[in-house]
């Protein structure tokens, strides 16, 4: 089981910003991806609520701002507004392709306005937010939690390398399972 995971082909963390650049100059040239500032917090809060049934106090999404400020990246469009965010949190873990404990990207939440979607926008979101937990925070692997009937985010983690390590059984409130995916940093 571990020779299959370390043997399958993931494109590189450098392919995929690139690749996201080039998503971005085709499809949404006007928009841009940029760490988030205190002042966007709202905004992101504003998003989460609008998008996903998980939801959190506004303290965590401050926390994980001050902690994790280099992995926290919004998606702004051509008038300004924050239309879409990734905010990440590293943790010590034991690892699902390495043993022992390492240093893991866990995406913590990501979503765009629906009205901004297919845009390329949480391709990119992501890649910047994986390429500094490898470079920023020294991150060995990345991990997430997915609800196992949003296939648009499973296609989304599948195209950036992620795998199924793992099924979560009625890890969401509402009892529906999810997958841990995870990746090689
Ligand atoms: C998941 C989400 C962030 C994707 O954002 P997006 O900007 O629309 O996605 P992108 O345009 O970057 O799409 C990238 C890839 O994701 C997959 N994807 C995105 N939308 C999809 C859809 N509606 N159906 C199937 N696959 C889809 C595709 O593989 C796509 O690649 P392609 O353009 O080559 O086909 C967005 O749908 C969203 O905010 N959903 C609500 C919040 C959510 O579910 N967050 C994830 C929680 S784990």
């Amino acid at each position: 089981m571990d020779d299959l995971k370390t043997e399958t082909k993931r494109p590189s963390i450098e392919e995929i910003l690139e690749e996201a650049k080039k998503r971005l100059a085709a499809e949404a040239a006007d928009y841009t991806i940029r760490p988030a500032t205190r002042e966007d917090i709202k905004s992101v809060i504003e998003i989460n609520m609008v998008s996903l049934p998980e939801h959190y106090p506004d303290e965590f999404f401050y926390e994980l701002y001050e902690h994790y400020g280099k992995a926290f990246y919004v998606a702004v469009d051509p008038s300004g507004r924050v239309v879409g965010y990734i905010m990440n949190r590293v943790e010590w873990k034991p690892g699902f392709f390495r043993h022992f404990i390492i240093r893991s990207g866990h995406v913590v939440s990501i979503a765009v306005l629906k009205e901004h979607r297919g845009k390329s926008l949480g391709f990119a979101l992501m890649a910047h937010g994986i390429h500094s937990m490898k470079n920023n925070y020294k991150c060995e692997e990345t991990y997430l939690e997915v609800r196992v009937s949003n296939q648009p985010a499973i296609n989304l983690y599948r195209k950036l390398g992620y795998e199924v390590v793992k099924v979560a059984r009625g890890y969401y409130l509402d009892g529906e399972d999810a997958y841990v995916m995870a990746r090689p940093l």
